[in-house]
């Protein structure tokens, strides 16, 4: 009897550690907690502190090296050439060939040659330097957060191409560095500066769409024609590796700051769901002899803020589609959209009658100083049309960021994207040189970057919710919505 009741006992107990175990997937780094998927969140380390609203000392010539001159790398050198108070001290790439290029660029801006560092660890070298300030990392997505890592370890601000991280643990690894070495740690989110998002960030701001309720994103891109010029096959080769939406930022950063991300809201949960890969398959069937590849030719991830606001992002590089990035602000009064059709809905009463004269006079093409401007028919607001071209141009007007009033031109003539990366690194350089806090921060880049890694999960788990880790470790409430800091 005795030992019946023993071995029922050690039975009971297997049980109980057996569900305990479950509860974390062995070799896993999240665990399954009240229905959703929980990644563990390190404490902050004795002695690390926030960067939130950080600022470094002012740095009034910004000595810059750069690692990665591959396709997108050499176009920063070559935007860096037309700042002022820059200073391009080292170029570093795999291969002598692109470094060359580069060195070219600067000796056509009648720049000083910069040192060169070519090799598999050669960035180290640079990051060593003492008469270097700033990183500025365009490798493959493997390689962002060791080097990344590195520099700031070495003392180096670091501003890394996107996404910064390729996994939650490396998006924590950015986190802890910068908050305890003190840098700068900034992803190159270059849309948050394309001139609708910035806009419509602004007229956000101003409360012209009442208060959001529902944003969408995308990057939605067939590169065909791009497979066979990743440097050593990195992007396919990832994504055959990597399910879920491996390249969030470009769709979801602008719509995260219309949200007021870590500064009043934060990102609760997420869920993900895929579409078996054919396209991606054939590909990579062709160029890599592979039989199974992981990431499905579309990707749809949906999130919930604490506010209460639903985003939806779409990933898709593989099917015949124009470009599309979505961005979409859906608010209790007024409706942002831009593409196909950048467009505009508003409730009548929404926007100021100034800004609505200025268009009626445009499209009735009335000479204001021959009439009476208080008898101008304001043009009409509905809520089921887009505005008029008028009312659209008048408001895009009104409301430009004054980010854009001050570098557009400039900005359009040395381009970039049409011009958003030159804003993006123009941005970047100014607030460095005035010691002011950097536009993105390191909890940018991780929330944004995170989005891999924790969409590919959900999707591995029939579309379970997976919590979105707070990296800014319960301060998401400090800040209050988001600003670009000026002197
Ligand atoms: N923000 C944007 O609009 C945008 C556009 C294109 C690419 N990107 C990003 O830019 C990055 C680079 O993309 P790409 O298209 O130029 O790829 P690429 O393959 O053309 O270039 C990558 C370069 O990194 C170099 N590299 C790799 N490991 C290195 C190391 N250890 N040290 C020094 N150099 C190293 C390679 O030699 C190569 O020249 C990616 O992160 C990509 O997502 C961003």
């Amino acid at each position: 009897m005795k030992t019946n009741f023993s071995n029922l006992l050690v039975a009971l107990l297997a049980l109980v550690m057996c569900a305990a175990c479950c509860d974390t997937p062995s070799g896993e780094n999240y665990r399954f907690k009240d229905g959703m998927i929980v990644f563990d969140e390190p404490q902050r380390a004795a002695g690390q502190e926030s960067m939130l609203g950080f600022a470094a000392e002012p740095i009034p010539v910004v000595r810059v090296g750069f690692v990665g001159l591959g396709m997108r790398g050499p176009g920063a050198v070559s935007r860096f050439t037309h700042l002022e108070g820059v200073e391009i001290k080292g170029l570093c790439d795999l291969e002598q060939h692109n470094v060359s290029k580069c060195q070219s660029m600067l000796e056509r801006a009648s720049m000083p040659k910069a040192d060169e560092y070519v090799g598999e660890e050669a960035y180290k070298e640079l990051c060593q330097r003492d008469d270097v300030d700033l990183i500025y990392i365009a490798t493959d997505w493997l390689n962002h957060t060791p080097i990344a890592l590195y520099a700031m370890e070495h003392g180096k601000h670091v501003a890394i191409e996107v996404p910064a991280a390729v996994s939650v643990e490396e998006c924590w690894q950015l986190v802890d560095t910068s908050e305890r070495t003190r840098r700068h740690c900034m992803m190159l989110e270059n849309c948050v500066y394309d001139f609708f998002e910035l806009t419509c960030l602004n007229m956000a701001q101003h409360g012209l769409f009442g208060e959001i309720l529902h944003a969408e994103g995308a990057y939605i891109h067939n590169l065909s024609d791009y497979w066979n010029d990743y440097h050593g096959n990195w992007r396919l080769d990832f994504n055959q590796k990597h399910r879920g939406d491996v390249y969030a930022t470009h769709g979801f950063g602008p719509v995260c700051q219309a949200l007021n991300i870590h500064r009043g809201n934060r990102l609760t949960y997420l869920v993900c769901m895929d579409t078996k890969s054919v396209n991606g398959l054939e590909i990579a069937k062709a160029k890599m002899g592979v039989e199974e590849f992981a990431n499905g030719d579309h990707t749809t991830t949906l999130l919930k803020t604490e506010q209460g606001q639903t985003i939806e992002i779409q990933h898709n590089v593989y099917t015949p589609r124009p470009y599309n990035r979505l961005y979409q602000l859906t608010g209790t009064k007024g409706f942002a959209n831009k593409y196909p059709i950048q467009g505009f809905t508003f409730v009548p009463g929404q926007l100021p009658s100034e800004v609505l004269k200025g268009a009626t006079v445009e499209a009735q093409k009335i000479d204001l100083s021959k009439v009476d401007p208080a008898s101008v028919p304001e043009a009409t607001l509905n809520p089921h049309n887009f505005v008029t071209p008028e009312v659209k141009r008048a408001v895009m007007e009104a409301y430009k960021h004054d980010i854009h009033r001050e570098i557009e031109e400039k900005a359009k003539q040395v381009g970039g994207h049409g011009g958003m990366d030159f804003v993006m690194d123009y941005r970047l350089v100014y607030c460095l040189q005035n010691g002011l806090p950097l536009d993105q921060d390191v909890y940018d880049a991780a929330e944004w970057s995170c989005i891999g890694e924790l969409s590919a999960t959900s999707a591995k788990h029939n579309s379970m919710p997976v919590a979105v880790p707070d990296f800014t470790r319960g301060e998401w409430n400090k800040l209050q919505g988001l600003k670009f800091h000026t002197k």
